[in-house]
């Protein structure tokens, strides 16, 4: 069961090609089918539509919500997990720029606001125009699929096709 104030966001990089959506709008279908009455919506990172703030207004819209599950389909973390979706889901993070050394240049706007139950805002984030999110509950931003043998069995699966 999950509960009536709880909104569940399955977050997906993003692509001009069209498998990424379909992949994340069948594991969001999957979801609906087996929890009916979740509050439940597929988005995109960066590049493709619905974005972030999009997608936390189409999940609080007639909602009154508490909490936001975001969980980030990629299956290990990387600068994306760590800084760009904290930045634009407003909450903090513990990645410091000293950790990357690579070549890209983010804008950080500094309104996190942990964890905790808080005010969520969004504005303005790199050239493209977003809309912009209000959300005074709780954001949750899980953790990747990582290591598990579940996606192992998947990779021996892909080699064996070949074999
Ligand atoms: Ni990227």
């Amino acid at each position: 069961m999950i509960d009536e104030n709880t909104g569940i966001l399955l977050l997906s990089h993003g692509s001009r090609l069209d498998d990424g959506e379909e992949v994340i709008k069948a594991y969001t279908e999957m979801f609906k089918e087996e929890y009916p009455n979740a509050k439940v919506e597929y988005g995109f990172m960066e590049i493709r539509k619905p974005g972030i703030p999009e997608t936390i207004n189409k999940l609080t819209k007639g909602n009154d919500l508490e909490k936001i599950i975001v969980v980030p389909v990629f299956v290990a973390h990387g600068l994306h997990t760590k800084r760009d979706i904290p930045s634009l889901l407003g909450i903090e993070s513990d990645y410091k720029e000293e950790d990357a050394h690579g070549h890209h240049h983010h804008h950080h706007h500094g309104h996190g606001h942990g964890h905790d139950h808080g005010h969520h805002h969004h504005h303005h984030h790199h050239d493209d125009e977003e809309e912009d999110f209000e959300f005074d509950g709780e954001i949750i931003l899980t953790d990747p699929l990582g290591i598990d043998t579940r996606l192992y069995d998947i990779i021996k699966d892909r080699i064996s096709e070949h074999l």
